[in-house]
């Protein structure tokens, strides 16, 4: 067979570059970077680069074109960052490979975050940056009030308002002042591969929550921190939960709710394979004990496995934080279809299953299915209060559900 020719060789390389030349040149055209620096910031985190942020938001949100706000590796000492929509295109990038420090003067912030995002429509949020809360001034003053009302309001390290088609993935978040991520009124948002961390005695640093949102997806997440790894709060639906890791920290929570009179219920969610580690609660539902309309329903919790865990599965209706404006009364939520299924491994109590319901609207269709868990090696026990369902393949004796 004859070799090809230097000539059909030259013009294959040609017809490569070309291609390469074309795609490059495609990519670069399509989207606009907006480089912080560009914008008076330092890469040292010797100035304030609040400004520098507010204003390449400005010009990215602005931008007809695809456009990313971009914070290129280097530290950045900032204050609060509220980004406002609606942008001129629904395709955003805010790509963070450096690291943005907040203030550690938690008074500094305004409405109770740190980053918001509010009102954007197609925003991705990625890079392999970090977040970090600088928490530890905001938790002493918790620590010596150790009521609701000494401190000022929390502030939320990353919240997205108001926004829909969402894509959070690859940061990570050190110490938050109070949640690190916070999601409401929004819809469509896609969160993954984050590494949150916060230590274990940290007040109220949950890791992600979202209220009032819908069709939500949080996965692949490593969650290491002093409060929830996720909470799910009212008016919440279409929920996936996938492969967590959560330890220390408070669990899964779907709550709190309850607290007010009216509101919104929660339904159809699935948490599935998660680990939990040396957690004080795995998967709980938790509600005020006072009047209020709201509920639970559609829920599968599956494929977990606990570690030591102190309250493995848990259903409290009876939260009062504090004592106030709830002793003595009968939560209003009613929670109903709730599946425990394929759920393993060991308690830190001898109860590893516990159901405190409402009296006056006791849990309904709950169902338990292959869970075994054990304390010190032995089965675990199961305690129940008005709770009705049924039971299979556990490894104790129950019958204590209706
Ligand atoms: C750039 O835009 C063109 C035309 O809209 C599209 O065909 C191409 O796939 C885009 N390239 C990238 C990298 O998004
Ligand atoms: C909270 O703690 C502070 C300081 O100990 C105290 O002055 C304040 O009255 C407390 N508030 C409540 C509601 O207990
Ligand atoms: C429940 O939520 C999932 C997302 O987790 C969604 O795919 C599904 O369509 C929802 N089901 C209903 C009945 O809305
Ligand atoms: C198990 O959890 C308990 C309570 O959280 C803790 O005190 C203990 O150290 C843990 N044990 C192990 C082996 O981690
Ligand atoms: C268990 O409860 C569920 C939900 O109420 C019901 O659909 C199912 O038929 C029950 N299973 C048994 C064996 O009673």
């Amino acid at each position: 067979m004859a070799a090809p020719s230097t000539n059909t060789i030259l013009h294959l390389l040609l017809l490569t570059l070309i291609y390469i030349l074309h795609h490059s040149k495609s990519f670069a055209s399509n989207q606009s970077y907006f480089p912080v620096t560009d914008f008076g910031a330092r890469l040292d985190g010797r100035n304030d680069a609040t400004e520098a942020f507010l204003n390449a938001w400005k010009a990215t949100c602005q931008s007809d074109k695809p456009s990313i706000l971009y914070a290129p590796p280097g530290l950045y000492s900032v204050g609060t960052l509220i980004f406002n929509g609606p942008c001129r295109t629904s395709k955003i990038g805010f790509r963070i490979d450096g690291t943005l420090r907040a203030f550690s003067d938690y008074t500094a912030f305004q409405q109770g975050t740190w980053i918001l995002f509010n009102n954007v429509n197609g925003l991705s949020i990625y890079g392999g940056g970090s977040l970090d809360g600088q928490g530890e001034a905001f938790w002493a003053c918790k620590g010596k009030y150790n009521n609701n009302t000494g401190c000022p309001e929390g502030v939320k390290t990353l919240s997205i308002g108001r926004s829909s088609n969402v894509k959070l993935t690859g940061l990570k978040s050190f110490n938050s002042k109070f949640f690190h991520i916070f999601v409401w009124a929004s819809n469509n948002i896609v969160v993954e591969d984050l590494y949150l961390v916060a230590p274990e005695n940290s007040p109220n640093t949950d890791g992600i929550h979202v209220q009032q949102s819908s069709d939500i997806i949080i996965r692949k997440s490593f969650i290491k921190t002093g409060d929830d790894c996720i909470s799910i709060g009212p008016g919440t639906y279409n929920v996936l939960v996938e492969s967590i890791y959560c330890g220390p920290g408070h669990g899964i929570s779907i709550g709190s709710l309850g607290q007010y009179e009216e509101e919104p219920g929660v339904r159809n969610v699935t948490v599935k394979t998660v680990d939990f580690y040396n957690t004080m609660n795995g998967v709980r539902i938790k509600t005020w004990g006072r009047p209020s309309n709201g509920y639970v329903s559609n829920v599968v919790f599956r494929d977990i496995t606990m570690s030591n865990v102190t309250n493995p599965i848990i259903i409290d209706q009876n939260y009062c934080p504090w004592q106030q404006g709830c002793p003595h009364q009968n939560s209003g939520i009613k929670i109903s279809k709730v599946i425990f299924s394929n759920i393993r491994g060991s308690s830190a109590n001898e109860v590893g299953i516990k159901f405190e319901c409402s009296p006056s609207q006791p849990c309904r269709a709950i169902q338990l299915k292959n869970v075994k868990l054990t304390y010190n090696q032995n089965p675990a026990m199961i305690s129940c209060r008005y709770v009705f369902g049924n039971s299979s393949g556990l490894n104790f004796m129950s019958a204590c559900m209706h």
